[in-house]
């Protein structure tokens, strides 16, 4: 084998293609029952699009961006996530309804390079929504609700939402000076990557795997919010427990994006160790800025694909057609060919799912595919059913086998499958 996929991808087909389009039009049909709409943005976009909003000092900048020039010069990188180039799309067509907040969802491939590992790819896909144009604290809370909604759907259990403030422009400046002078004193027992990047984002240290004992002791955000954050970040609580939704504050939760404003959340699965996030997001009030346009209050929140379909309870998978056709005509001999085809095409045209075996194998061997197809019919076009102008039509569950004129097909069809 000359070729092989790049590492940390998948090929998808067969009946785990047919699992991912289940969850994705269940996922497509929840958006919109929230009223969200579809968008689909660029899979490249300008390098500086993330550069500038996810932030220069996070893993996702410096690491994992599939940056490439094009042949032009120009500097163009794979998306690694999808809220930039939402906002981006957002300002661009000039989406904003006056007044109100535009509501979007997405689902699509996003591109990190990161280790590969159990959970974690190098294209992977992500489903999300974007709330943009309101920072009401019941967005926030439709946003959480909706995120939890996926996993109610596809009933999973024991989940935990993590929920914290990450302040804004106007209090996290000073939170970030107390920060980096307990850093300061703490510098020695960071680990490499921190003790280079406290100086840039002393936050992002909230991130790292390997610092737990020193968080533990760092000041937290929350004891440093201005008062209309801590006014937001309390709204938003008291609106959760109203709607019976239960989430543990964790106050070391800052997310791996610096476009964060105010409220930030994951949903944790307690089974899957180390990639454990099912789901994130965040508010993101300073991100339209960042791209240029005026100031644009939204939440959102984007769910692994990977992650969702790897851990559905078996319970949960159900309803799935994992049949390939309604109806399979087994042609015994070439001369039966144009007339399957041209019986197929009545057949697709009055909505049903025909395969035609153009293979040539031995009828046995057909009749075997015609069972595995998951068809209810099998119809016959061999010399025999020429010469008297009628189709064999064998019913694949009950077995039974009758005669019809080729001219009844469609409509005998379409009754016994009704
Ligand atoms: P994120 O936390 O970077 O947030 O990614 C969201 C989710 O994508 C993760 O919780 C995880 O399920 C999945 N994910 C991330 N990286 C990988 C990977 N390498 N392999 C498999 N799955 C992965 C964002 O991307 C933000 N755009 C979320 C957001 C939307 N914030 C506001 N709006």
């Amino acid at each position: 084998m000359k070729y092989t996929r790049p590492r940390g991808t998948q090929d998808l087909f067969g009946d785990s293609m047919v699992r991912w389009r289940w969850v994705e039009d269940k996922l497509a049909r929840l958006a919109a029952s929230y009223g969200y709409s579809e968008i689909r943005t660029p899979i490249f976009e300008m390098s500086d699009l993330f550069i500038r909003t996810v932030g220069e000092a996070t893993d996702i900048v410096t690491k994992e961006m599939y940056a490439f020039k094009d042949r032009k010069g120009r500097d163009l990188t794979l998306r690694p996530e999808n809220t930039a180039p939402v906002m981006r799309a957002f300002i661009e067509n000039g989406l904003q309804r006056s007044g109100g907040v535009s509501r979007f969802f997405y689902i699509g491939p996003m591109f990190r390079y990161d280790r590969p590992q159990a959970g974690r790819y190098r294209q992977f896909h992500q489903f999300g929504a974007e709330a943009i144009g309101s920072d009401n604290p019941a967005v926030d809370a439709e946003i959480i609700d909706m995120s939890l909604k996926i996993y109610r759907t596809f009933e999973f259990q024991g989940l935990e939402i993590r929920l914290n403030s990450v302040g804004c422009p106007a209090c996290r400046p000073a939170y970030r000076q107390i920060l980096g002078s307990s850093l300061e004193n703490l510098k020695g027992e960071l680990c490499d990557d921190c003790a280079q990047r406290y100086a840039v984002n002393p936050m992002r240290i909230f991130d790292c795997k390997e610092c737990g004992p020193v968080k533990a002791r760092l000041p937290v955000m929350t004891d440093h919010l201005c008062a209309d954050c801590s006014e937001h970040f309390a709204s938003l609580q008291r609106i959760l427990r109203e709607m019976g939704i239960s989430f543990v504050h964790d106050p070391l939760l800052v997310r791996g994006l610096d476009y964060y404003t105010r409220t930030a959340f994951e949903i944790l699965h307690p089974g899957l160790g180390g990639q454990n996030a099912l789901c994130g997001g965040g508010r993101y009030d300073g991100l339209a800025e960042d791209c240029g346009a005026g100031r644009v209050p939204a939440i959102g929140f984007s769910a692994g694909i990977e992650r969702l379909l790897e851990n559905i309870p078996d319970k949960a998978v159900v309803g799935i057609d994992f049949s390939k056709a309604d109806i399979f005509f087994v042609v015994p001999q070439k001369e039966g060919y144009a007339r399957a085809m041209n019986l197929a095409s009545q057949l697709r045209d009055r909505g049903m799912r025909v395969e035609v075996d153009l293979s040539g194998r031995a009828i046995k061997k057909q009749i075997k595919a015609a069972s595995e197809s998951g068809a209810s019919h099998a119809v016959f076009t061999g010399i025999e059913e020429l010469r008297e102008n009628a189709a064999a039509v064998k019913n694949l569950g009950s077995g039974e086998q009758c005669r019809v004129p080729f001219a009844d097909l469609a409509a005998f069809l379409e009754k016994e499958r009704e």
